[in-house]
């Protein structure tokens, strides 16, 4: 049986990978150990979204050659989208890597794993088709043992039909598949019965769930409201990440009807330049993500709405980019994901258009769009001086055990004196008063008389 340590690059979707990835693991008798020193096989869980995502991935696997040609039995492998992308010719390049495995393959890991203690085969599993049923990553789900924390992911849907023209994840995740909805809600509930106190469902584009087959992510959301409104414990539930094109009224609706649905969304506007969009091939001009935003915060009052930006796109002007800016200044995102644009091999944008912004005017648009929202921020956090937030407590902070930390349903950051009754507030709904504020965090006391709600 092998010592594992896993290391996982990239998003929410991945981090989920990696849970599944580890419990099939150690279901089939491996170790996850926390650190590479320990283990007898570092696995990455990688990323393709960026270059630069790809070569740390590199210089990682690049460090560790030396013990992997020194150490008999120490192996080396990956998983994840930059293995499925690239897999195959990392496998003819890299003698010290041993085995790769796509984004629709990783059931096979114990499999894979098993066969590295015969012979000196190098692994390589690709493509395929996501399972419809069952986790479609992983195939048919078992019943989750995982443990959860207050934090749990259950994937409802996998892939991308769009194309927008800079974006590698329907290579590497290939075409959207939708899981059923009971399977989706059961997992769910078994999330809350191990402990999670806040589910979110992922997809790429999650707003595309069952696209078309009359029962959709609103309803979704009233399944998951009635199947599990009867165990104590779901506080809250989110969903990432929503195309501003699919989204609907009636999506929001259902946030504002169900009392624990986050008042909150991750729509990616990506540019605020109607020239950028169009090449971007994104399917909406400026004022049409303009309108879904005012939608949905006529729909959810207080909603908070984050979004992505990715600067530098080929052909960007001065005037693209100070549309962008704009957006950013006027429409009080919770928070903006900044990027500077990176070409990625097989992309129509890539094939199409020269990568003609220099790296330094990328990283000045970057810099200022990021100091654009930081005094979003900043206002926003220095208007709710005085006022109550309700959060969900997580317990000590990482950086300050004397503190605890907590979020609101809008994903903003709060920071409090640890409750009297020490750590049975962790996971239980806080209510507190906000003293001052930074950019990122709230700094806050416990409300008086605000006692946990129930
Ligand atoms: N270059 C830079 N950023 C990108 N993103 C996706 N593809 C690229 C790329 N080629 C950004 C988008 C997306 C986020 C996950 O990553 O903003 O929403
Ligand atoms: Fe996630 Fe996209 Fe990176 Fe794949 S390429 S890990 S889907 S962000």
């Amino acid at each position: 049986m092998r010592k594992i340590h896993l290391i996982t690059f990239g998003c929410q979707m991945n981090k989920l990978d990696s849970e599944l990835a580890a419990e099939a693991l150690a279901g089939a008798g491996h170790a996850l150990v926390a650190s590479e020193a320990e283990a007898d096989l570092v696995l990455f869980n990688t990323c393709s979204v960026r270059d630069r995502a790809e070569r740390r991935v590199l210089s990682r696997l690049a460090q560790l050659r030396p013990r992997r040609e020194a150490e008999p039995g120490f192996r080396l492998g990956l998983m994840g989208c930059f293995a499925e992308r690239d897999g195959a010719r990392l496998l003819e390049r890299l003698p010290y890597l041993d085995f790769a495995v796509g984004t629709r393959q990783f059931a096979r890991l114990p499999e894979i794993v098993a066969r590295l203690d015969y012979g000196r085969e190098r692994i390589g599993f690709f493509g395929g088709r996501a399972e419809a049923e069952g986790d479609p990553g992983i195939g048919p789900a078992s019943p989750r043992k995982r443990h959860s924390g207050l934090h749990g992911f259950v994937s409802v849907m996998r892939g991308c039909d769009n194309r927008c023209s800079y974006c590698i994840v329907p290579e590497t995740r290939g075409g959207e598949v939708s899981r059923p909805p009971l399977e989706v809600a059961a997992e769910a509930r078994a999330l809350v019965l191990a402990g999670a106190r806040e589910i979110t469902l992922l997809g790429q584009n999650i707003d595309a769930y069952r696209k078309g087959s009359g029962f959709g992510l609103a309803d979704l959301l009233r399944l998951i409201d009635r199947e599990i409104s009867g165990d104590a414990g779901l506080l809250r539930l989110r969903f990432v990440t929503s195309h501003p094109r699919d989204i609907t009224r009636e999506l929001a609706a259902a946030v504002r009807e169900f009392p624990r649905a986050a008042r909150h969304f991750h729509m990616p506007a990506q540019s605020g330049s109607d020239g950028v969009l169009a090449r971007m091939r994104r399917g909406y001009d400026l004022a049409a993500y303009r309108e879904r935003l005012a939608m949905l915060r006529e729909e959810v009052p207080g909603a908070a709405v984050a979004s992505d930006f990715i600067v530098g796109f080929p052909g960007e002007t001065e005037a693209d980019f100070l549309a962008t800016l704009d957006l950013v200044e006027r429409s009080g995102f919770q928070n903006s994901f900044i990027f500077k644009y990176s070409p990625r091999p097989g992309t129509p944008a890539a094939r199409d258009f020269a990568d003609d912004v220099p790296e330094e005017e990328k990283r000045r648009r970057n810099r200022v769009l990021l100091a654009a929202q930081d005094r979003v921020n900043r206002e926003r956090g220095a208007g709710l001086i005085g006022t109550r937030l309700t959060v969900l407590a997580e317990g000590p902070s990482p950086r300050d055990p004397d503190r605890w930390i907590g979020r609101t349903d809008g994903n903003l950051i709060c920071v409090f004196p640890p409750p009297v009754q020490g750590s049975d507030r962790a996971g239980s709904l806080l209510e507190l008063e906000v003293l001052s504020a930074s950019s990122l965090t709230l700094f806050c006391r416990l409300a008086p008389g605000g006692a946990a709600k129930p």
